[in-house]
């Protein structure tokens, strides 16, 4: 399933992020609060338990969501521009790492980095990364976390291709994508098309 988001403050938010002249800080601002935007909508079949609480003037009944049941596991480099936001919703998920990047000219993804909690396959992943192109990187990240025995996962991207969705859907229709916005298609180097260019360039600024 992939779930396009089509909130007003989202589809604002995603128009200055693309501006080719937003500043690195305001551009890192924007993808950790459309991250945790997302992650809100990821987490809203999120299981709970009832609590007891006691206000100042009352004991009541309350739901708790039990974080430790969930890790965010970013996508290197620009899928870390997101986990300040997403741990700003569950401040005690735990976070693993995969290292990725693509070769420009085969735009098939590098295994680089993976270090990842070591009771991963206990937890609901939410994967990270801003941008979903030919899904080359989303579905390789997504394998990985299934040789390590990981059984649900959601997929946060931030803009994607047509693509890319496609192609997490055919090598994992189990997984459940949040995307924030939908683009046209890919141009021939493999860049999405409005876009926003180079994320991980934009978070950095190492451009
Ligand atoms: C970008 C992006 C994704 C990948 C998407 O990373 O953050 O990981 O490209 O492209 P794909 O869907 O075609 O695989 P990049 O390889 O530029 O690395 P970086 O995050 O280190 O800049
Ligand atoms: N990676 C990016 O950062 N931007 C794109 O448009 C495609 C892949």
């Amino acid at each position: 399933m992939e779930k396009i988001m089509n909130h007003p403050m989202i589809k604002h938010k995603i128009s200055i992020l693309r501006n080719e002249k937003t500043s690195t800080k305001e551009f890192r601002e924007l993808v950790s609060e459309i991250a945790m935007l997302l992650c809100y909508e990821a987490l809203s079949d999120a299981k709970t338990k009832k609590v007891k609480v006691k206000t100042p003037i009352a004991e009541t009944e309350g739901l708790q969501v039990d974080e430790n049941n969930y890790a965010f596991v970013p996508i290197l480099r620009a899928g870390m521009g997101m986990v300040d936001g997403v741990l700003t919703l569950m401040p005690n998920a735990k976070i693993g790492h995969i290292g990725l990047y693509r070769n420009e000219e085969t735009l098939e993804p590098v295994k680089y980095y993976c270090k990842l909690p070591s009771d991963i396959k206990n937890r609901e992943v939410i994967l990270l990364d801003p941008m979903l192109a030919t899904g080359g990187s989303g579905s390789a990240a997504i394998t990985m976390l299934k040789k390590d025995g990981v059984k649900k996962i959601k997929f946060l991207c931030i803009i994607a291709a047509p693509d890319g969705i496609k192609k997490i859907k055919e090598d994992h229709p189990d997984v459940d994508i949040y995307c924030a916005q939908l683009d046209d298609h890919l141009n021939d180097v493999g860049y999405i098309v409005p876009g926003l260019g180079d994320a991980g360039d934009r978070i950095y600024g190492t451009k």
